[in-house]
């Protein structure tokens, strides 16, 4: 009798894991998962699967794909290149508001701004929003900084704003708002730093825009950067990462924060491994060089 020869079941790899309209095998899964680390160190696990079969599905409908297999031999092909940009896009999470987690925003003004303005002589500030998606960000960043120092824009004041999404970063720079999501900005911030945009909501004005410089960056690569910077926001985004590339990102931005700067990361992560000797807590998900503060 002979003896079936199953490779697929054997290794488990061909099993759908996802059924429906495309069906996401297991070897799929394991091969965009793997894309997406290489690319940008999102770790992906199987639990994640049916989230990452519906954001592909339409892209596979957009490209009248009738198989996962077939999509993952196009992002993985040279041709594929700007496919793959889509795939990211896809994947990645954008979610974000302005002035999330308030506290930092008052940690930046009166912890970091605030001394400085006090310091005498001409002044030279660098912020840095380091997963900036759609602005909301950097924009908070600049109304805390118009709001305590209106001149800034006639200083040596810049915020860079970076993402690897390229597709944020474009929305970022055009900077409009539907007024929904305006709601954590008051009345007077609205009237003082936005102008009408027609239906689509209201757009920041050329005072915000004059101090954010939006630049495309992966965090997983090199950076050019060398700071130091005052303040960096880096929220909400190695949440998607492994803990060996959490803590790599981490020891690069210890050596770039300024000794009165403050490192503001997600609420639900934390400063592991390294880098814990360089930075010190100073409140929810706040960090300063170790030694900061202390003169
Ligand atoms: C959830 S948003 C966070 C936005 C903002 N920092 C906040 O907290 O509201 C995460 C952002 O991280 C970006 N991102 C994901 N992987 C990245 C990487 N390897 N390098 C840079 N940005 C990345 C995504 O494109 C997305 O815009």
């Amino acid at each position: 009798m002979s003896v079936a020869v199953k490779p697929a079941v054997r290794s488990g790899l061909g099993e759908t894991i996802v059924p429906g309209e495309f069906s996401l095998s297991r070897d799929d899964f394991r091969r965009i998962s793997q894309m997406i680390y290489a690319d940008a160190g999102i770790h992906l696990t199987e639990g994640k699967a049916a989230l990452v079969y519906s954001r592909l599905a339409k892209r596979l409908r957009a490209l009248r794909m009738q198989a996962f297999r077939d999509y993952c031999d196009l992002v993985a092909s040279p041709d594929g290149a700007k496919e793959r940009q889509e795939m990211l896009t896809s994947l990645t999470t954008n979610v974000t508001k302005f002035f999330r987690e308030p506290h930092h925003f008052e940690h930046l003004k009166a912890q970091v701004l605030t001394p400085l303005a006090r310091q005498s002589g001409p002044k030279r500030l660098r912020l840095w929003s380091a997963a900036c998606s759609t602005g909301q960000e950097p924009y908070s960043i600049a109304m805390t900084l118009l709001s305590l120092w209106p001149d800034a824009v006639n200083q040596d004041v810049k915020i860079l704003a970076t993402d690897i999404d390229r597709n944020v970063l474009s929305l970022a720079e055009a900077g409009v708002y539907a007024e929904s999501l305006l709601d954590e900005v008051s009345a007077d911030q609205r009237k003082r730093f936005f102008e009408p945009a027609g239906a689509q909501g209201l757009r920041v004005n050329a005072a915000l825009r004059r101090l954010v410089t939006f630049r495309p960056l992966n965090l997983v690569e090199n950076w050019p950067m060398k700071g130091p910077f005052q303040a960096i926001f880096c929220r909400n985004v190695v949440i998607y990462f492994d803990e060996p590339t959490q803590q790599g990102i981490w020891e690069k931005f210890a050596p770039r924060l300024a000794p009165e700067g403050a490192l503001y990361i997600g609420h639900s992560e934390r400063v592991t491994g390294p880098a814990t000797s360089a930075l010190r807590s100073d409140g929810i998900s706040t960090y300063r060089p170790a030694g900061a503060g202390k003169r």
